[in-house]
């Protein structure tokens, strides 16, 4: 079968894709590129927020008008898929399988049976699956940077969450599958890897009961190690459990992306005790001095949630407050969405305005924008190792890449090409992006 694949939501999804690809190409379908050749269209999708549901389902509903010109079977995979299970196919007519992310596996059984027009839905969650046996497909990739998905699931359990509803019990991969695979892709000529999962600092492998335990930092250790021209990168932390040791290990090794995902989600500690974080603006801060303690130069993002259940003016201008004190070089910034079956759902009353959770919004957003350019400016003289990526969107003349700290570069492209380092030195910059020229 001609299959299209279509992915929202986050890395791990992307990554999931590439999973699904592998299972199905070895089963024997192909993979096409443009969504008229397909028999059957997979969308993975995403239910972290009500609009990107509402999203998915725009684009189903937008799928019919070419259902009806030649035949085309719809599956939805994924988080929107666990959450909704068979419900999702008495929503949506035209949908004709739904499946889970523990249960890729069961995709090409779906497929086989499609024709017969029964409807199927397999959304078995998991306590051991993690596809560490699946070389990855790399789709659409640059052949530069790709992703290494080293554990699955989530059991935090913050009160505004579905993904531990959606993706179940956290499990980690084997290192040696995990190792194996860096390996591969630095031999095919990749020159990073991002190791993803929900919390990776919760990441642990027991080799038998009695066997040692092999901790984030430990595998971090290894990957690095594969090669120092491999850059390594690694997302989600959360900041109850970033320890010192992991920034020892990243200080030491100069080809450890000196770049912290460090969600924080609110700045005051009454609403992060109601969001079931484990630990207080304090404790954050210390997490922070510590991130600089270790590596002055490491560039530090985040998540944050505005209008969160019963925040105060007073408690949002906290947030500000701590927005100022880190000053994040990046952030991604979200309107409080109520997820059906949460704690919060259950439990709290999504009591702040819509239009007040939008101007809170508003005010992180131009906050983030000028901390960002003022960083931004900052850099301006410094010199940096970038990894070239590709040619920039807006001239041919210019490449783009991105130092360590994963800000984008952009400069003349000179003698230059995709897949190397090289040497730039910062000229200008806007909130978002550093120009530069290449340092001889
Ligand atoms: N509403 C808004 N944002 C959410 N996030 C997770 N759940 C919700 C929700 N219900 C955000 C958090 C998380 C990021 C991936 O999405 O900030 O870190
Ligand atoms: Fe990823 Fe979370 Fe969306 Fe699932 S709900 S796809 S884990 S962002």
């Amino acid at each position: 079968m001609n299959l299209f694949l279509e992915t929202y939501g986050c890395q791990m999804n992307f990554a999931d894709s590439e999973v699904v690809a592998s299972i199905l190409l070895k089963a024997g379908h192909q993979v096409v590129e443009r969504l008229e050749e397909a028999e059957c269209v997979l969308i993975n999708t995403c239910a972290i927020r009500d609009n990107a549901e509402q999203r998915v389902r725009r684009r189903v509903r937008e799928l019919q008008s070419l259902q009806q010109q030649h035949r085309l079977y719809i599956g939805v995979l994924g988080c929107m898929a666990e959450r909704l299970q068979s419900q999702l196919m008495v929503e949506e007519e035209n949908v004709a399988f739904v499946v889970g992310p523990d249960a890729y596996r069961r995709l090409p059984d779906i497929l086989s049976r499609l024709d017969n027009g029964v409807r199927q839905a397999a959304v078995d969650l998991s306590t051991d699956e993690t596809y560490a046996d699946i070389q990855p497909v790399r789709l659409g990739g640059n052949g530069i940077s790709a992703y290494i998905s080293i554990m699955r699931g989530c059991q935090n359990y913050c009160s505004y969450c579905v993904v531990p509803y959606t993706r179940g019990r956290e499990r980690s991969r084997s290192p040696q599958t995990i190792v194996e695979e860096a390996r591969e892709l630095f031999r095919q000529g990749y020159k990073e890897v991002t190791l993803l999962g929900q919390n990776v600092n919760s990441y642990r492998w027991c080799d038998g009961p009695s066997g040692n335990a092999v901790t984030f930092p430990e595998l971090m250790e290894q990957v690095a190690s594969v090669s120092p021209m491999m850059r390594v990168c690694f997302a989600t932390s959360h900041p109850k459990d970033l320890s010192d040791e992991l920034l020892q290990v990243m200080a030491r090794h100069a080809n450890i992306c000196r770049c912290i995902h460090l969600p924080v989600q609110s700045g005051n500690n009454r609403i992060l005790k109601l969001m079931n974080r484990h630990y207080t603006v304090e404790w954050y801060l210390d997490r922070v001095s510590a991130i600089r303690r270790y590596m002055p130069d490491c560039s530090i993002t985040t998540d944050v949630i505005a209008g969160f259940c019963s925040e105060t003016e007073e408690e949002h201008r906290d947030t500000l407050k701590l927005f100022r004190q880190v000053g994040y070089d990046y952030a991604y910034m979200f309107k409080y969405s109520l997820r059906p079956d949460t704690y919060a759902a259950r439990h709290l009353r999504d009591d702040v305005p819509d239009e007040v959770k939008t101007r809170r919004l508003e005010e992180i957003i131009a906050l983030q924008g000028e901390i960002a350019l003022e960083n931004n400016r900052r850099e301006i003289g410094r010199i940096y190792e970038v990894l070239v990526e590709g040619t920039s969107r807006r001239s041919k003349e210019q490449l783009f890449g991105r130092n360590s700290q994963n800000k984008v570069l952009v400069f003349d492209r000179g003698a230059a090409v995709p897949g190397n380092y090289v040497q730039v030195r910062v000229t200008g910059c806007t909130a978002a992006t550093l120009l530069g020229e290449l340092v001889k």
